[in-house]
């Protein structure tokens, strides 16, 4: 496995959120957390990210416990997080947004860019343009490019297709099938077609617990015992 987190708590001051939260992701697997607004799926992407430590349990990526190890640490071991906010820097161009993300990285600017216009080539027309002045789902597809970057091998991205026409998350539906296999996902999402069509496992998050895991295609396929999460 390339991340195994085992029953872990993870706490806001007093107010515990995740309770004995387990879940693991093989190499080249693409899993999903479905759940309610405020059942937790933020807070855990977060504590696997590194931004929070969880109280008990355990987190295991590539062999090695994490649990206590800081945001940095966890990017350089090639751990990306695409926040649910889809915030760029919105009076940089395109460009600049491509090269902060390219830096730390070590990757090249131009091989960088093209790794984010292989994704959505029509973004190769906007590369000089501010950032501010894409959409919502053109925001979405330059993230999701620039969390390409530099070898990742764990992508945790939190709800890819919240707030978008449904146009443009066709798009971004078409990119995460598209990278699908090259690396590993835990992708939080509440639109129920893209996890049927896409996920290799499904966890279902309650009030901050795990109560059910869907596991094989039928019943992945089978949306009525999801939707009970919803
Ligand atoms: N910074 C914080 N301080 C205190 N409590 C928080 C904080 N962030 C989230 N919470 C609480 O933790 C619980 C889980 O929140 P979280 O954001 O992880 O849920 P979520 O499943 O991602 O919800 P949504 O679908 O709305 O994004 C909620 O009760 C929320 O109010
Ligand atoms: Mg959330």
């Amino acid at each position: 496995m390339l991340l195994t987190v085992q029953s872990i708590n993870v706490a806001y001051g007093h107010a515990v959120v995740l309770k004995d939260i387990s879940l693991s992701v093989d190499i080249g697997e693409m899993v999903f957390v479905v759940g309610r607004n405020g059942a937790g799926k933020t807070t855990f992407l977060k504590t696997v990210a590194g931004f929070m430590k969880p109280e008990k349990g355990a987190i295991i990526y590539g062999g090695k416990q994490v649990g206590n190890t800081g945001p940095e640490r966890m990017a350089l071991d090639g751990v990306r997080y695409v926040f649910q906010d889809k915030r760029v820097f919105t009076n940089l161009t395109v460009r600049e947004n491509i090269q902060l993300a390219a830096h730390p990285s070590g990757e090249r600017l131009d091989s960088a860019i093209e790794k984010v216009v292989q994704i959505y080539p029509p973004i190769v027309n906007f590369l000089d343009s501010k950032a501010g002045g894409l959409s919502g789902g053109q925001r979405q597809l330059l993230l999701l490019g620039r969390a390409l970057i530099g070898n990742p091998r764990l992508l945790l991205i939190d709800e890819p297709t919240e707030g978008l026409a449904a146009g443009i998350i066709k798009e971004v539906f078409k990119v995460l099938e598209q990278i699908k296999g090259s690396v590993s996902m835990i992708i939080v999402e509440q639109n129920l077609s893209v996890v049927c069509r896409l996920a290799d496992r499904v966890y279902a998050m309650k009030e901050g617990r795990i109560p059910a895991v869907f596991s094989e295609q039928r019943e992945i396929q089978d949306r009525s015992r999801m939707e009970q999460y919803l």
